[in-house]
């Protein structure tokens, strides 16, 4: 069976990820409102890993609040872009290229929040690699510290099995984009692919170009398992209004 991540995907994608979206600087700011309520809660927060920036959702609002921030994903481009769209807004956060197996290696530093968002997570090849990453970004975390993950309802999704997933079209480096998901629904915990297709309006004729992933999608209750084998216990848990979304938050066992 193929075990295989989609690091070499978001390479290849990372100067159009942010066609994704029809309002990249709202999503922005929603992803800091997910994130505050759990700075808030731990007052003394200081050092915030985003270990999959992608181009710097959860980066950028942070950065915007003044929080100190070091910024890391396994796709060079990616880390690039968000390095890039930091640089424009005059905002600061310390950047490296890392894969979450690596993160206790190659950071010294330990942190009181980690950020694991936008449902990257289930580019974990598979049930051991989830342990192994989660396992990883519990070990850079200080004595007291939170991480933050999210996913899709993949229970939803499998139960259901849409074909296609059309987001809002929108206007990106002067094209008219329509961006459609394409699955290719397998099974759990193994290797789902998924194609990302920009159907193209304007300026020229329609045409489209597309690029291909996989996930591996898992059932809550096992992201549940495995954060607590990690040493970590569940604190809260959130959905999204429209539960296609949640979002979980584990602390370090003192
Ligand atoms: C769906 S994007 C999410 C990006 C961002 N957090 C957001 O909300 O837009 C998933 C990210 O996870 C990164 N990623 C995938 N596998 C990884 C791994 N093994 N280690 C670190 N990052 C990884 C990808 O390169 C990609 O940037």
């Amino acid at each position: 069976m193929a075990f295989v991540d989609s690091v070499e995907d978001y390479d290849a994608f990372a100067a159009e990820y942010n066609a994704l979206f029809e309002d990249f600087d709202g999503w922005t700011r929603t992803q800091y409102q997910i994130l505050l309520e759990l700075l808030l809660e731990l007052a003394a927060a200081r050092r915030v890993l985003d270990c999959a920036c992608g181009t710097g959702a959860q980066t950028r609002g942070l950065a915007r609040h003044g929080h100190e921030v070091t910024t890391t994903d396994a796709s060079a481009a990616m880390v690039r872009e968000t390095a890039n769209l930091l640089r424009n807004d005059g905002l600061e956060a310390a950047t490296a290229q890392c894969r979450w197996e690596s993160l206790p290696v190659q950071l010294t530093a330990r942190f009181d929040v980690v950020s694991c968002c936008g449902n990257a997570l289930a580019h974990s090849p598979g049930l051991e690699a989830l342990q192994r990453n989660v396992d990883a970004m519990a070990a850079v975390l200080d004595s007291a510290g939170a991480l933050l993950v999210d996913s899709r309802n993949w229970e939803r999704m499998l139960d259901t099995r849409p074909r296609h997933e059309v987001l809002p079209q929108g206007t990106y480096a002067g094209e008219r984009l329509v961006p459609i998901y394409t699955f290719d629904w397998v099974d759990w915990e193994i290797r789902n692919p998924l194609e990302i297709l920009f159907l193209c309006l304007e300026p020229e004729t329609p045409r489209h170009r597309s690029y291909r992933f996989s996930f591996y999608p898992f059932r809550r209750e096992t992201l549940r398992a495995v954060l607590r084998s990690a040493g970590l216990e569940i604190a809260r848990e959130y959905d999204s209004p429209d539960r296609e979304r949640y979002a979980i938050v584990a602390h370090r066992v003192l």
